[in-house]
């Protein structure tokens, strides 16, 4: 499974990559105008740090979408264009497929919906799982359903789940078999987390310096001072 994150912060994406398991970042125009900073450079940066950066168009009628798809496809090899699940979109994507820009087919809530980005040769779909939950509906068996109808047909378009609000949003997905899993960097974080390996490690540490004198030091005192 990839993990990408979802945020328009360029701090947060530089802070994730250090731990060296990020594959890519997902941004949406409301990500973005949080950060208040200019859109294509934000997305330059991006790309600069990891593999794969999905952009955002904000028009809504097809003649737009391409030239904005366009606009931000230019910007770097890394990116993917995100288009919203509309009609228009497919117009658009018919377009910029044939000129090789790849897209991300975003706010879908339904296997109806995933079923026509796989037909039209979107390279992510991105299903909004913790949305479909705050409607008191069940995000993961919209995900489920996504997958098994993905299945048969073998579709090459990559399922990107998406809205993603806790650890076990994360494992459920992982568990299904979405190809990605995008998150803000507050759930990423959380991810690493567990209160025994807390206690363990305490418990290592202080056993370990009651015994230190006998034990002596992992890197002797002189190394350590002749390495600084
Ligand atoms: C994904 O591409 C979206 O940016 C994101 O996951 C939306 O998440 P939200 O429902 O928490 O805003």
């Amino acid at each position: 499974m990839k993990f990408f994150l979802d945020t328009g912060n360029v701090e947060e994406i530089r802070a994730a990559t250090e731990l060296g398991i990020l594959d890519g970042v997902t941004t949406n125009p409301t990500l973005m105008a949080k950060e208040g900073k200019p859109f294509r450079d934000a997305l330059l940066e991006m790309c600069a740090l990891v593999e794969i950066v999905n952009g955002e168009v904000v028009a809504t009628e097809a003649k737009r979408m391409i030239v904005e798809g366009r606009e931000i496809a230019a910007l770097h090899p890394n990116i993917v264009v995100k288009l919203p699940m509309l009609a228009e979109s497919f117009k658009a994507m018919k377009v910029l497929h044939a000129e090789g820009i790849r897209t991300n087919v975003t706010l879908v809530f339904s296997p109806a919906q995933a079923l026509l980005a796989a037909k039209a040769g979107a390279y992510f779909v991105s299903p909004f799982l913790g949305r479909v939950d705050d409607i008191a509906n069940d995000g993961m068996q919209v995900l489920r359903d996504i997958l098994e109808v993905y299945r048969p047909y073998n579709f090459q378009t990559q399922v990107l789940a998406a809205s993603l609000r806790h650890p076990m949003h994360v494992v459920e997905a992982a568990k299904l078999g979405a190809h990605i899993a995008t998150m803000p960097l507050k759930v990423f974080q959380q991810l690493f987390k567990h209160p025994l390996t807390d206690r363990g490690l305490q418990g290592f540490l202080a056993d370990w310096e009651k015994a230190r004198a006998v034990l002596g030091d992992i890197v002797p005192q002189e190394t350590a001072k002749a390495k600084k």
